[in-house]
């Protein structure tokens, strides 16, 4: 359990500030190991409704998070992105740096953002490494539009929202994600239970 790595350009004058408190220190005090719970899926599949719902219940258990959500990031540190294909990567781009920052906080960082395409997913879990978590949640496109908790895919089908996933713009579905969970037919109890003990069998909460 390192810290962050110093990746600093060499033209710019910028020398790392070493932090006297490491990130193995944090892990040793806090009984938790700070991760990165990336929930990826189509508008309406749960995403946000899962996520608030685990970092809910680790909170109960005393345990130290942060919800990093697509539209409360894309209202402040990202409002000056569209949702064209560049802009995305770039909205991604950042949030995998801040929730690089946070994991190294040694908070579980839960992210509820679409993420539609594989090369920025790739991106952030070549960032964060081997504490980076990809839930896949996954509910058809029916379901999400049957639900359509925004209004959002009947705004899509009438034309008013250019790229919107899933109907205008593609979603590509991960290919090794660490969980699956299957919103369109199972609880969000259930949910919320298989993300709650993947993060103890892999120690990531423990004491
Ligand atoms: N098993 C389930 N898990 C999660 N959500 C469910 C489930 N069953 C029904 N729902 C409902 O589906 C909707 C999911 O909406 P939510 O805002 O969480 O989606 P999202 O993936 O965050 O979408 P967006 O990308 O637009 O932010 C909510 O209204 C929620 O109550
Ligand atoms: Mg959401």
């Amino acid at each position: 359990m390192g810290t962050m790595a110093h990746f600093v350009p060499f033209d710019r004058n910028l020398t790392w500030h070493i932090a006297s408190v490491r990130r193995d220190e944090r892990i040793r005090v806090s009984g938790q190991n700070g991760a990165v719970i990336w929930f990826t899926g189509l508008s309406g599949s749960g995403k946000s409704t899962v996520a608030s719902a685990v970092e809910q219940k680790l909170n109960s258990l005393g345990r130290m998070t942060y919800l990093l959500d697509g539209d409360n990031i894309r209202s402040g540190l990202c409002d000056d992105l569209s949702f064209s294909d560049e802009d995305r990567v770039e909205n991604i781009r950042r949030v995998a740096h801040v929730s690089k920052l946070f994991w190294d906080a040694n908070l579980i960082t839960l992210v509820s953002f679409i993420s539609p395409f594989q090369a920025e997913r790739r991106l952030a879990r070549n960032l964060i490494g081997r504490d980076f978590i990809e839930v896949f949640v996954d509910a058809p496109l029916d379901v999400c539009e049957d639900r359509d908790p925004k209004g959002l895919y009947k705004k899509a089908r009438e034309g008013l929202i250019p790229n919107f996933t899933g109907i205008s713009s593609p979603y590509e579905p991960p290919e090794n994600p660490e969980l699956v969970l299957n919103t369109g037919k199972e609880t969000l109890e259930r949910s919320v239970e298989r993300v709650l003990d993947y993060l103890k069998s892999k120690k990531y909460i423990h004491r």
